[in-house]
């Protein structure tokens, strides 16, 4: 319990730790965050593997994806229960939270010559949307340093069309093989 007031108190950014933090609704927007980290890292900075660094992914995405999850649009394993428990409001006050927060790149195995593979694959096909080597916090979010056991999940549920994506990363997608697919994981993966 200490901790968490310590967490918030230092998110409200230089307040002094006190419980009456609770009472004065100072930050709600850190405060309903806080909820998050047990899966997503503090500050969204995720200790992986399974739940997604959320911290500097834009905005804009971070609330799309909640409300495709509220909606049952985007499929889940937990998200879309969680998400019902929040409205717009909260989504928007959440995004733009960790919309601020830097991306930490997670360290991960990976291997060379999958790396250099997909770096190739990556350039040809989805560096056009995913900037600076999947960098660059893009309308589809940054991939360069996310959990691969993550992207490695969102990848299958593109594939099988059970989550939304643009037509054109749909087309580009479908021309790929499974062998390039693991490959572009790999060279995501590897960024630091
Ligand atoms: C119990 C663990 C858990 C908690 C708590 C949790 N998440 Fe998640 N989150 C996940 C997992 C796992 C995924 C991947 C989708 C899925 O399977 O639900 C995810 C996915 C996401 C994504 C999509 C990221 C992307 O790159 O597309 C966002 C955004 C997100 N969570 C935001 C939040 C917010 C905001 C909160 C707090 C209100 C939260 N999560 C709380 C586990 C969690
Ligand atoms: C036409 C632009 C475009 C192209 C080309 C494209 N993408 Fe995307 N990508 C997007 C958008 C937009 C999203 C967000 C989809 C959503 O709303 O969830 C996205 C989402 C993703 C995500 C999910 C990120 C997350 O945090 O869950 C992955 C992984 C991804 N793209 C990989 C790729 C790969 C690999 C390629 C190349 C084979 C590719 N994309 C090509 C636009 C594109």
């Amino acid at each position: 319990m200490k901790l968490k007031l310590l967490n918030i108190a230092m998110l409200a950014g230089g307040l002094a730790v006190s419980t009456s933090l609770w009472a004065s609704g100072a930050t709600p927007a850190a405060m309903l965050s806080n909820t998050c980290n047990g899966c997503h890292g503090t500050n969204g900075a995720s200790a992986g593997p399974s739940s997604p660094t959320i911290a500097g992914q834009p905005a804009a995405y971070i609330e799309d994806a909640m409300k495709q999850f509220k909606s049952g649009e985007r499929p889940s394993s937990i998200m879309g229960r969680l998400a019902k428990a929040y409205s717009d409001e909260d989504f928007k006050a959440m995004a733009n939270f960790f919309g601020e927060k830097k991306f930490v790149r997670a360290k991960q195995p990976t291997d060379k010559a999958l790396v250099a593979k997909g770096k190739q694959v990556h350039e040809k096909n989805c560096e056009k949307c995913h900037e600076d080597n999947g960098r660059k916090p893009d309308d589809g979010g940054v991939l360069a340093g996310q959990w691969s056991e993550y992207l490695q999940i969102s990848l299958n549920e593109f594939q099988s069309k059970k989550r939304p994506m643009p037509k054109k990363m749909a087309a580009k997608l479908e021309g790929l093989s499974q062998d390039d697919v693991d490959a572009l994981i790999h060279f995501y993966a590897s960024q630091q």
